[in-house]
């Protein structure tokens, strides 16, 4: 008899894995809705980095397997030396990258509950233990991180500001938190959303990428950019990390098209700083509409993303408000699959669906309260 299985058997670890769900486009019914539901800029592109598209070069030719100008470009921006700056495919594969290569089976990554999903896929992916530490009232709690710490933790992932929540440790408690860590573990700051926050509330996150032999910072072409479609992230750390990082991406994980406009997108910052100012502006105009819905039971986490994580804790739902919205035509994130069935994180759109997305939430509140009543 043998003994062989009768096809390929992925291992248990994989086997364990829910695949990664992204943001929905559409409506139930296949319409096309106004998305506000995968953290994508509302402005669009960069017109310097479109253009840049006519530039790429033929399609049958690989791209360079280094994106050597867009690893000058960013180094030039950040005042970082290139040699310590991987690019990768969108910064999920560094992500992936930095997980499998610091851990693996029976050893453990720790992030916060309502940490950013991914997290868990690339944990397991590399056959680590993921473990989560409690949350504070949404945010990621320092010390709750610390105490999971032990001989076994190889990966600490922190997203700052975090997805879904939008909650931002300031500079203090990234180094308080870093400070308390064990050399060997790797600290993965992930800065997907870093453009969004204001410049002079700066986590200090490069610069202790640039002073630790433990630290690796990631960050994004997908939000403020406004490049999601071309997968591309970067990420920095010592040039030790960099290299051990290097040897497991993929190869010519970059496209063509993605390095061009990649490298025109840094080189338009005006664009960088409209997408923040549009997104500060809006984000503040929309949850002061929030704050006056407090008495239906709606609040909402203090947000430094492009994003916010509203809460239904009256009498109208996550869930039908997630409807709702879809019936209106937007689009949203409902969250009851990352233990938020109360949660809705609202994409920072542009103003008009804004408004409207704060006025038809007021009235799905105030009908579901009459209902209940
Ligand atoms: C916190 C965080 N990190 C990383 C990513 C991955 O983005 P990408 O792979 O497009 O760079 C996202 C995307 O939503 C995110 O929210």
């Amino acid at each position: 008899m043998s003994t062989r299985a009768p096809s390929p058997r992925p291992k248990p670890w994989i086997a364990d894995i829910h695949a990664y769900v992204a943001g929905k486009s559409a409506g139930a019914d296949g319409r096309p809705l106004v998305k506000l539901s995968a953290n994508e800029n509302p402005l669009g592109t960069s017109p310097k980095a479109l253009a840049a598209l006519a530039d790429v070069r033929i399609p049958s030719l690989y791209p360079d397997p280094d994106s050597i100008a867009l690893r000058a470009a960013l180094g030039s921006l950040h005042g970082i030396d290139p040699a310590r700056i991987l690019c990768g495919t969108g910064s999920g594969e560094l992500l992936a990258v930095a997980a499998s290569a610091f851990a693996g089976p029976g050893d453990e990554i720790l992030y916060v509950r309502y940490g950013f999903s991914l997290y868990d896929i690339v944990a397991r992916r590399s056959g680590a233990t993921p473990v989560i530490a409690p949350d504070k009232d949404y945010g990621t709690d320092i010390e709750a991180l610390l105490a999971l710490v032990t001989e076994r933790t190889r990966v600490v992932f922190v997203a700052n500001p975090n997805n879904p929540t939008g909650s931002f440790l300031p500079k203090g408690e990234i180094a308080r938190l870093h400070a308390a860590l064990p050399s060997d573990v790797l600290l993965v700051l992930d800065q997907a959303y870093a453009e969004y926050v204001a410049p002079e509330d700066d986590d200090g996150g490069l610069a202790l990428a640039a002073a630790a032999a433990n630290v690796l910072v990631t960050r994004t072409f997908s939000k403020a950019y406004g490049l999601a479609g071309e997968r591309v992230g970067w990420a920095t750390g010592s040039a030790q990390i960099i290299e051990v990082l290097n040897r497991i991406r993929g190869a010519f994980n970059l496209s063509n098209s993605g390095q061009a406009t990649a490298v025109a997108a840094v080189e338009d910052q005006a664009f960088v700083d409209a997408s923040r100012l549009h997104n500060t502006r809006e984000r503040a105009r929309f949850v002061a509409k929030l704050d006056a819905l407090g008495n239906h039971g709606i609040r909402y986490v203090p947000s430094e993303a492009n994003f916010v994580l509203v809460l239904l804790e009256g009498a109208l739902t996550g869930e039908a408000a997630y409807t709702g919205l879809a019936e209106r035509g937007y689009i949203t994130r409902w969250l009851p699959g990352q233990g938020l069935p109360h949660g809705l994180r609202i994409t920072i759109g542009l103003s008009d669906h804004m408004d409207a997305i704060a006025e038809a939430l007021r009235e799905m509140a105030e009908t579901a309260r009459s209902e209940a009543a």
